[in-house]
């Protein structure tokens, strides 16, 4: 399993993977395929819960996906993403929620959708061995304040990110999300720090790259303009249980190889 500092010595030399995934079977076939880091993202709230934004998930639901992801993988980093309201409002609160996931659900690191309120936190959580990812621009559990749309596309906006990047190093962040800013910002925020930068929709000059699963894999009805769909999990999904469906109306399924019998219960009467 890679540690933060392994992370942080790929920064440059190669680009790191990470991607979510939000139970121990998706983590094993993630793990297998040997992608650097799985972050147990509150993007499920959306790709897998049935919710239309992040907000609703729970720190009770966070903790038992991450347990599960931890179970499933062997090798990558695992990051348990902290859902909206679970820290911020109160430090003591905020810590023992983020040291929950490493403590009893085995994560090796969290993220905290990041902003001016949590310079301290950050420095906080690392100093007591809670390694901690930042997270700038665009962050969804902000939706109602700022909707999903492009971040820093002016230069006061964008100052503050480079700002606030240089901040959440200096408090000892780990690594820094970017999401949907320009891809010239997020070449000047990996220029600037030296932490690894990982991107969504923030082009291809960050240190590494992160997408949603259920996006990558084709299983999501929709996805954001900067995603990239690589598979058709969906469609192949609905072909097995078609022609699962196909089988029993048939009859063809099951056939004598999912059966048995018992001579002696021929005759029960
Ligand atoms: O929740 C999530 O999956 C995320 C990534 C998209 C960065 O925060």
């Amino acid at each position: 399993m890679p540690t933060v500092r392994d992370l942080q010595a790929m920064a440059g030399e190669e680009p790191i993977t990470m991607l979510t995934a939000y139970d121990a079977v998706t983590a094993s076939i993630v793990d297998d395929t040997g992608v650097d880091v799985i972050l147990v993202g509150d993007s499920m709230g959306n790709a897998v819960l049935g919710h239309d934004d992040t907000l609703p998930v729970t720190l009770d639901e966070m903790a038992s996906r991450v347990g599960a992801v931890a179970r499933g993988a062997d090798d990558a980093l695992v990051v348990a993403d902290m859902p909206f309201l679970s820290f911020g409002a109160d430090e003591r609160e905020s810590i023992q929620n983020c040291g929950r996931m490493l403590k009893e659900e085995g994560a090796n690191a969290v993220k905290l959708e990041s902003g001016p309120h949590t310079i301290e936190l950050t420095e906080r959580l690392t100093d007591l061995g809670i390694p901690t990812m930042a997270h700038l621009g665009l962050t969804p559990q902000s939706v109602n304040q700022t909707g999903y749309t492009r971040q820093a596309t002016g230069h006061e906006e964008a100052e503050e990110i480079v700002d606030l990047a240089r901040e959440h190093e200096a408090a000892g962040a780990f690594a820094l999300v970017l999401e949907h800013i320009p891809a010239n910002l997020a070449a000047q925020v990996t220029e600037t720090v030296d932490i690894p930068t990982i991107g969504i929709g923030a082009g291809g000059d960050c240190d590494g790259q992160v997408l949603v699963f259920t996006d990558v894999v084709g299983l999501s009805e929709s996805s954001p303009p900067f995603a990239e769909q690589f598979g058709d999990v969906r469609g192949e999904v609905a072909d097995a249980v078609d022609e699962y469906i196909d089988a029993v109306e048939s009859g063809e399924f099951p056939g004598e190889s999912h059966s048995h019998t018992e001579d002696e219960l021929d005759e029960l009467y």
